[in-house]
């Protein structure tokens, strides 16, 4: 019997699910404000005498902190080109991306390649060829997750650097809210396209395995989900869809389950601040040396 095939790219109502946990969670804003703040200064680094500047984003999704980051590099280098390859499986989400490019004036300068397909297929296909692109900054926001295999994800990835090269991991936090919520419920959570849980811990532990240079940075993050908590709240069901990825939190599990979850929400993973839930989203960069 062929082995089955594990769907790990947004399409479907997955992928309103994502939107709507974004709008709610300013998860972006907080990713594109350590952008603000820290990445200049690296991008300054990886670009120091080059002529060409070449990027590579893994499971983009809709590019929101693509575009913030392309924007960002020509500005610390206005007269140098700049590439941009992008690996993502979602057809949904790369649409957006390919839309919000559209309405982006100053990344009409940047020729994009769009690779629809997961990074293990991209890998393969790299390999078959021979002759791998290489890239300046590569970068795998929130998507770690769902690799199959971490190590040889990261080794490839890291095989693709140039001299002076960056490749940036952001995962969530080793302790944070998702953290305690996913590694306490795995068995009833790791069933669908995540399997086995990671955050930054694993993360980290692996690149030291590696033997690869790296610095971490924390992105402090907390959003509200108090909504959670009142039974009727359309806002809280979907939010308990996302962060448990199911398509009906309601449906999926026992209500014992459900009230251990909703305990652990409110009392491990957040704190209570003015009368709100807010929970503890916080992510961290990390990026390797090439
Ligand atoms: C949580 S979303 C993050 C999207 C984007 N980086 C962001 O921060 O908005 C995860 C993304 O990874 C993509 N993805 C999942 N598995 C993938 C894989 N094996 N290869 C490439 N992309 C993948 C999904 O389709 C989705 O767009």
């Amino acid at each position: 019997m062929a082995a089955e095939v594990k769907q790990t790219c947004y399409e479907g109502s997955c992928v309103q699910s994502f939107q709507f946990y974004l709008e709610h969670s300013g998860e972006h804003q907080a990713i594109v404000q350590f952008a603000h703040d820290i990445l200049p200064g690296e991008l300054k680094r990886i670009g120091a005498g080059k002529s060409s500047l070449d990027v590579l984003g893994v499971g983009s999704g809709g590019g929101q902190v693509d575009v913030q980051m392309l924007t960002l590099l020509q500005s610390a280098f206005p007269s140098v080109p700049v590439t941009a390859d992008i690996v993502e499986g979602s057809g949904p989400l790369t649409d957006g991306f390919k839309a919000l490019i559209a309405k982006t004036p100053n990344l009409q300068k940047i020729p994009f390649s769009f690779h629809i397909m997961k990074s293990e297929e991209y890998e393969t296909q790299v390999k078959a060829k021979g002759d791998a692109k290489k890239f300046d900054f590569i970068h795998m926001i929130q998507m770690i997750y769902y690799v199959e295999d971490l190590a040889g994800s990261i080794k490839f990835f890291h095989s693709l650097l140039k001299a002076n090269g960056r490749l940036m991991i952001i995962v969530e936090a080793a302790n944070g809210g998702w953290d305690i919520l996913w590694k306490t419920y795995a068995k009833e959570l790791c069933t669908g396209a995540i399997t086995d849980y990671r955050s930054s811990a694993q993360v980290v532990e692996c690149v030291k395995s590696l033997g690869l240079k790296y610095e971490e940075h924390v992105i402090s993050h907390s959003f509200d989900i108090s909504e959670c908590f009142s039974p009727s709240s359309d806002t809280g069901a979907r939010l308990l869809n996302f962060m448990t990825a199911q398509e009906n939190f309601q449906q999926s599990f026992s209500p014992e389950v459900r009230a251990g979850i909703l305990e652990l929400l409110k009392n491990k993973c957040s704190v209570q601040k003015d009368d709100k839930i807010l929970f503890n989203g916080s992510l961290v960069a990390i990026l390797i040396h090439a």
